[in-house]
């Protein structure tokens, strides 16, 4: 199983009761979580569940106010240099400067932090590689498009080899299939042995890129683990229902051995089920069709990330569907 893979490894960030007010408004509420070394790391959650408030305290840009917060084994209030010694950073909003070409904004970067100018030179190649930025070298950042925006802010973000990466959302606003190319950039980053630690609120990507996951609503951790554990926590298997007496299906079928949960959908059920669901299928044909219930709809299939999404924050999703469901219950 893959969340045995980073067990052993060393904690690279750890947050311990995090807090942050804005006014009297609690943005983050008392959140703990760690990231291992090496590991692909998501907090996945809606607009405003505090994600880049909980980001903005570990990169130090913004002061923390009550809990712990260490990164690199460095605390973000007592060592705030050493930290941002030890990050790369990509913010939600695009921060390149217009009129400077790609070359020219690594270039910069590397003199900020007082790199040779042969080792500078030598990053910025590897990097434009990596990023398959290098015919846009000379390109003024104005004219690329959205995604090579956000991989020359991912090559500039990698600059100095930094320990850990933090990326804001790296996808929001590009389309489907520069999304995936972006995934793939990441993965290459993180191959190099660099930690990432992202925010997103696509459910596909925080499952098909992270090593583990944390679901975060209204300033509030409400699950961890990695996508198998998370989705596992549903039941093996869902079962869409919809009857022509769904009050009096739900009550015959809750109590099956097998059903470990009932949740009611806007025209039909769910039933969260321990074992195989092609096991548990015709038994509940069979209860329904003893009752004289007639059954409308059935579907069958694995809990996904939207499922976890929806069953832990009570929200419907507001993006757009992830497209590698392959059954979609009609009545979500
Ligand atoms: N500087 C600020 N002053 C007041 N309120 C703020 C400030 N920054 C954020 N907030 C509020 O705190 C909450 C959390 O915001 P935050 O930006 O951390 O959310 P987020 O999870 O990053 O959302 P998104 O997915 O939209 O980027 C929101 O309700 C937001 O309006
Ligand atoms: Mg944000």
């Amino acid at each position: 199983m893959p969340e045995t893979q980073h067990n052993h490894r060393e904690i690279i960030i750890n947050v311990e009761n995090l807090e942050h007010s804005y006014g009297n408004f609690k943005a983050v509420d008392g959140i703990s979580f760690s990231v291992k070394k090496g590991e692909i790391f998501s907090f996945l959650g809606p607009n405003g569940a505090g994600k880049s408030t909980a980001i903005n305290i570990l990169i130090t840009l913004l002061a923390k106010q009550k809990g712990d917060a260490t990164v690199a084994g460095y605390d973000v209030t007592k060592d705030p240099q050493k930290v941002r010694e030890s990050i790369g950073i990509v913010f939600q909003d695009i921060t390149l400067d217009r009129d400077m070409t790609v070359w020219e904004i690594l270039e910069f970067h590397g003199r900020l932090y007082n790199m040779p100018p042969e080792q500078r030179r030598k990053r910025i190649e590897e990097l434009l590689d990596l990023v398959e930025l290098g015919a846009k070298r000379n390109e003024r950042t104005k004219n690329l498009s959205g995604g090579m925006k956000r991989r020359l802010e991912i090559a500039r973000g990698l600059m100095t080899r930094p320990k850990v990466l933090f990326l804001d959302e790296p996808t929001i606003g590009l389309d489907p299939q520069t999304r995936m190319r972006m995934w793939d950039y990441i993965k290459g980053v993180n191959n190099e042995g660099t930690t990432i630690f992202l925010t997103t609120h696509y459910m596909d990507e925080a499952d098909q890129l992270s090593d583990r996951i944390s679901i975060i609503d209204q300033g509030k951790i409400v699950i961890s683990g990695t996508s198998w554990e998370l989705k596992n926590t549903l039941g093996r298997d869902l079962i869409y229902l919809e009857t022509n007496d769904n009050n009096a299906a739900i009550r015959l079928l809750q109590d099956l051995p097998s059903v470990r949960d009932v949740k009611p959908k806007r025209k039909g059920f769910v039933l969260m089920v321990n074992e195989d669901g092609t096991k548990v299928l015709p038994v509940v044909i069979d209860v329904l069709r003893n009752a004289g219930i007639e059954t409308l709809t059935i579907n069958l299939k694995k809990p996904s990330m939207d499922d976890v999404f929806v069953f832990y924050t009570g929200k419907e999703l507001r993006d757009e569907p992830s497209g590698k469901i392959p059954m979609r219950p009609g009545g979500r």
